[in-house]
């Protein structure tokens, strides 16, 4: 279990962040997860990695992108010569939020209000880890990071300057690879997905 002494005042290390997290209450969506998911990684890594929120499986395992998400990125990433374990990996929002459907529980998309909330959090995590690039898996994330909403099909595919010295990568969520439903389109979406995280590999140096 990880340590919830967490006293509300800003975050000083990711430890502060986890235990934070744990214990968090800017919105509800602590009420129906199993677990808060902070980000992990390199803690100085140059490259930051932005998802929406975990899964089902990150929030089972306390960690993020290790689902079917995680499995489609890693292989993208192993594509685009970027090791994970230099990196560090986390989400716009730290906790799943989804509804019941039979036996299963379904994603649903954070809203603007539990993107702002989990704000503090992601903005925590930018301050300790001061990455060189942070990519945007998707528009959640994007919303996240540059606080308005960015498109991603206009905006993929460049150099994005962010506030402080960080660049900014946006590209698609792994998990859009997955379900776009023409083979062919998937496979450019893909191709373009791991020249993005190439790029951002490169601006990280
Ligand atoms: N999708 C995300 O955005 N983040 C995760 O951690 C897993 C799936």
């Amino acid at each position: 279990a990880r340590d919830a002494s967490y006293d509300g005042s800003l975050p000083t290390s990711l430890d502060d962040v986890a235990a934070g997290v744990e214990v968090c209450r800017r919105c509800d969506l602590w009420r129906d997860a199993t677990q808060g998911v902070p980000g992990e990684g390199a803690p100085k890594a140059a490259l930051m990695f932005v998802g929406e929120q975990p899964g089902d499986q990150e929030d089972l395992a306390g960690r993020p992108f290790v689902g079917p998400a995680g499995q489609m990125f890693d292989r993208a990433l192993a594509e685009a010569g970027v090791p994970r374990d230099r990196t560090f990996v986390t989400n716009a929002v730290k906790h799943f939020k989804h509804e019941p459907r039979g036996k299963r529980r379904l994603h649903r998309t954070p809203d603007r209000g539990e993107v702002t909330a989990c704000r503090w959090w992601l903005d925590a995590e930018r301050r300790l880890v001061k990455p060189r690039v942070i990519v945007m898996l998707g528009a959640t994330a994007a919303l996240g990071v540059m606080g308005k909403p960015t498109p991603i099909g206009a905006n993929r595919g460049k150099a994005l300057q962010l506030s402080g010295q960080a660049r900014g990568v946006v590209t698609y969520h792994p998990a859009f690879l997955l379900r776009v439903p023409d083979e062919e389109a998937r496979a450019r979406a893909y191709a373009e997905f791991v020249q993005d995280l190439r790029l951002a590999g490169e601006l990280a140096g």
